[in-house]
């Protein structure tokens, strides 16, 4: 078996690979438009950013199996590659505490302002009286939209923190609420309504709704200074409406992901207004830890044995 890792995967998976007789070829630089060239030989691609188009998937004469080292497979042509017979791969909920952690941080970040104030210090301006909020987050209202790994996570986080949760889903069951200790709702008026908003649910150019999910008519029913945070997918979110909502209502906003994010390591990251608008910013590092790395690793190795062994294919 030929393998081929576009993007950096975790070294612990790379020596599992390589001691069970594959041969792994590792090129984190390769891009999207650099892989129709490459790929004629692989049988496996292993990705994580790295964007699998159909021109990819054409020139793929030998692919047997692409793997997303992470949640979900917004980034690769699933249908081009279904169309082709190859089966696409992920590793739900191997970096599901790594994701819901951040966006912790962020909801705690963006209530209590705390780059901003940080920004002031580093100038050497004592800013104690401009960091006045109202409320704190305990007793509020959390909307986390979605019911999978990272969004349980949070539910936890949210809960831990004295904030009461309603999950939008509609696919949640009233049982899985009642154990969850959260509210189901499936208004997206009343998921507006709360103090804070965390989304957590997948894209798919596929899934139409999914697209724009959180838009200007959405964030014109958010309250004046409510809390948004988005470490799910850029697309989920209206960039340009969010932007204006930061202006006129002062929401707060905290923010992993992005419409168009760069994908490579030390790409440039073009859109510095609404990284200056908003509370706080990441490039993207919900998943990075190394124990989140590990685990993915580990269920990277896991499916492509399963499936080389057993023809079965799993997480698709
Ligand atoms: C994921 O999809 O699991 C993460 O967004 C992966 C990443 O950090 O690229």
């Amino acid at each position: 078996m030929l393998v081929l890792a576009a993007d950096k995967v975790d070294a612990s998976a790379v020596e599992a690979m390589t001691a069970m007789g594959y041969t792994v070829d590792v090129d984190p630089k390769l891009t999207d438009a650099d892989l129709p060239a490459h790929i004629e030989k692989y049988n496996i691609l292993i990705v994580r950013s790295t964007k699998v188009k159909a021109d990819t998937i054409a020139a793929a004469k030998n692919l047997k199996m692409v793997i997303r080292a992470g949640a979900g497979t917004s980034t690769i042509d699933v249908k081009a590659a279904a169309a082709a017979g190859i089966p696409v791969c992920n590793t739900p909920g191997r970096n599901a505490a790594a994701v819901a952690e951040l966006a912790i941080g962020m909801l705690v970040c963006c209530d209590r302002r705390m780059p901003r104030a940080m920004r002031h210090l580093a100038q050497g301006e004592w800013k104690k009286g401009s960091f006045q909020v109202a409320h704190g987050l305990r007793g509020r209202t959390l909307g986390v939209v979605g019911r999978g790994f990272i969004a349980r996570y949070v539910v936890e986080g949210a809960k831990g923190l004295g904030m009461k949760v309603k999950m939008f889903s509609a696919g949640l069951t009233e049982e899985d609420a009642k154990e969850l200790g959260v509210e189901k709702i499936t208004d997206k008026n009343e998921l507006a309504s709360c103090d804070a908003v965390s989304v957590h649910m997948a894209y798919s150019a596929n899934k139409p709704e999914t697209f724009h999910f959180i838009d200007a008519d959405f964030l014109g029913k958010m309250r004046d200074g409510a809390i948004l945070v988005n470490c799910a997918r850029g697309e989920v979110v209206d960039t340009a409406a969010l932007k204006e909502a930061i202006k006129t209502k002062g929401l707060r906003v905290g923010c992993d992901v992005y419409e168009n994010e760069p994908v490579k390591a030390d790409d440039v990251f073009v859109d510095t207004e609404l990284a200056e608008l908003v509370e706080v910013a990441t490039p993207h590092i919900g998943a990075s830890t190394n124990q989140a790395s590990e685990a993915v690793g580990e269920e990277v190795v896991r499916m492509m044995e399963v499936f080389i062994k057993d023809g079965k294919v799993e997480n698709c």
